[in-house]
């Protein structure tokens, strides 16, 4: 919990994050989530969590108004170690994860100023699908 912990409060400082970044929070929003599918990490040579992708599935009702049984990503890698493949590696896990667990889509939802996500996003084959003012929600077609 502490190495995920740490990767958001690093992005927090460099303002890419303004969301919570405690141990609790990491482990009740992704680790122990009660919708999570996949929750998968990338070390570092010495063991430490160097970045990490969320996958929940989408129950009915969802705060993010869509389809229940879609999938819903978050990626966060350290500042430090980005651009050498990392989100790469891990959404090819969490395809495969998604294709064996019959999730249809796949969405991604972040602020409208995140230009590394939407790049990083793009090239792992994702659409815009929706945006308001605030948020681009992008989506994957898993099958
Ligand atoms: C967005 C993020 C997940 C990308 O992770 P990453 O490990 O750097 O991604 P990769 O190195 O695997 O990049 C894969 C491809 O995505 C694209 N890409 C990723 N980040 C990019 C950026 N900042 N600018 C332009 N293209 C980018 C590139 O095409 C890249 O391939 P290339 O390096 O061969 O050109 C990472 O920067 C991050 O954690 N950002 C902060 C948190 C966040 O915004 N998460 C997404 C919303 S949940």
């Amino acid at each position: 919990m502490a190495g995920m912990s740490c990767i958001l409060e690093k992005l927090v400082v460099t303002g890419v994050r303004s969301k919570p970044f405690s141990s609790s929070f990491v482990r009740a929003y992704y680790v122990e989530h009660p919708h999570r599918i996949e929750c998968t990490v990338v070390e570092n040579e010495r063991g430490q969590i160097i970045g990490f992708q969320s996958l929940k599935r989408a129950i009915q009702d969802n705060p993010y108004d869509i389809p229940p049984g879609w999938g819903v990503i978050g990626t966060h890698v350290g500042p430090e170690v980005t651009r050498r493949g990392l989100g790469r590696r891990l959404f090819s896990v969490s395809f495969g994860v998604a294709k064996k667990e019959n999730i249809s889509k796949i969405c991604a939802f972040f602020g409208t100023e995140n230009s590394g996500a939407l790049a990083y996003y793009e090239a792992m084959g994702f659409e815009a699908c929706k945006s308001t003012k605030n948020w681009v929600q992008m989506c994957f077609e898993v099958i």
